[in-house]
Order: structure tokens, then sequence, then C-alpha cells
């Protein structure tokens, strides 16, 4: 069973809460919160009080996509606010293991991102106390770019270290997934999709979440 994650960074903010709702009634399991510090990427989201002004409304798994330097600041905010899930850059974090920790400790699951051209060898030590691996297949900093079918085998290699190795992380796909491409990411192993022009870029959004949902397979 594959799940599915509508990205809020194509929402109509001024409608935020209803939008939010109605992915939510689609089936969306998760919600993917992008969130964007103007120096890892360069472009500038939200922060931890639109996680809190959104978490009563809603029972998603929350689930928070750091793109940003030196997370460790803002991890437990984000935590506090309502983040169920908190993925950072494997990019960003010189100390990982460290960082790691640091959202299991504060009660949250953990993620490691990696962008496109980063290799999925580098997580092979963190990866038994990771919930999450993301991998990215657009490089990360704006909705609604083109998905890079290079990333493919790294999902495919990500499974099968997994099944070797009886671990349990979920890989999650993030960037350019729509109708056409969801198909072959999940062929590929993935688990979690995120998507977001195609989800909020039409004019329903609940009945998207379905569509894409039955695109998979
Ligand atoms: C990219 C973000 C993605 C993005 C996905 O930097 O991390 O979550 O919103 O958007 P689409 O699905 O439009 O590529
Ligand atoms: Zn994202």
């Amino acid at each position: 069973m594959i799940k599915i994650a509508p990205s809020i960074l194509s929402a109509d903010f001024s409608n935020l809460g209803s939008q939010v709702a109605a992915v939510e009634a689609g089936g969306a399991e998760y919600l993917h919160i992008d969130v964007m510090d103007g120096h890892f990427v360069p472009n500038i989201t939200i922060g931890p009080l639109v996680v809190a002004s959104l978490r009563p409304r809603s029972q998603m798994v929350f689930d928070t996509h750091l793109m940003i330097e030196e997370p460790d600041r803002y991890i437990p905010d984000f935590i506090k606010a309502g983040s169920d899930l908190v993925t950072v850059h494997q990019e960003a974090c010189t100390h990982l293991h460290r960082t790691v920790s640091l959202i299991r400790e504060k009660g949250a699951k953990a993620g490691v991102a990696l962008n496109p051209a980063t290799p999925w060898q580098s997580l092979e030590y963190v990866l038994p106390m990771v919930d999450l691996v993301l991998v990215m297949s657009v490089n990360p900093g704006f909705g609604g770019q083109k998905f890079i079918s290079a990333v493919l085998p790294k999902i495919t290699e990500l499974a099968r270290y997994r099944q070797e190795n009886g671990l349990s992380y979920e890989i999650q796909v993030d960037g350019g997934v729509n109708g056409q491409t969801i198909a072959q990411v999940v062929q590929a192993g993935a688990d979690v999709l995120v998507a977001g022009a195609a989800v909020f870029g039409v004019p329903d959004p609940q009945a998207e979440v379905a569509l894409l949902r039955a695109a998979a397979y």
C-alpha cells in the first residue's frame, strides 16, 4: 500500500485550511510541509507557526521536509508545533547521526533526504535508526519541476538494501511526481509519494489524490 503526501508548497495559501481539509478528505495519509530558508535552497517558505496553526485541523501525519542549514536549531520548534515526522537533508548535516538522534529524542520520526546527486550509500551507517529516506527527484527549491528519472535506481537500491538487512524505513520520493511519472516510481520501490503541483495545481485537489493513487499501479 502506497501513501500519498500532498505538498502544500503549491497550495493556495490564502485558503490553506480548506486546501488541507480537501486532500485529507481525498484520502491523503501524509501532509508534506516544505520548509526553505533561502540558504540551503534558493527560496523561502514557511516556519513552525504554520505547522502549529494547521495542527488542530488535521489528523494527517505532518511530514516536515526541512531544506534548511543547521536544522538542529529548529527541530525542537517544529516538533513542538506538531510535526510527526521531520526530514533533514544529508547535505545540510555535518553530524547527521546527532541530528537524527535529536529528532527521535524529541519524540518525532526521523527522515533523511538525498539530493539527486547524493549517493544512498552515504546513509549506510544511519539507516538502522531512520524511519524514512526521502529520494529527491528534482533539485530542491521549487515546486512544479520536471522529474529526474536518473534517481530511479537509487529507489530500487534502497528497497533492496532494506530487504537484505531486515530494516523498515519508508522510501519517499519528492519532485515531479504526477499521473505520468508515479507508476515508474512505485515500480522502482517507493512507498510514499509527494505531489505538489499535480495535486494543488488542479481545480479539485480532493479528487486528484484518488486519481494519483489509481495511476500508481
Ligand atoms: C521541492 C520540494 C517538493 C515540491 C514538490 O523543493 O521539496 O516537495 O514541493 O513539488 P512538485 O510535486 O510540484 O514537484
Ligand atoms: Zn519536499
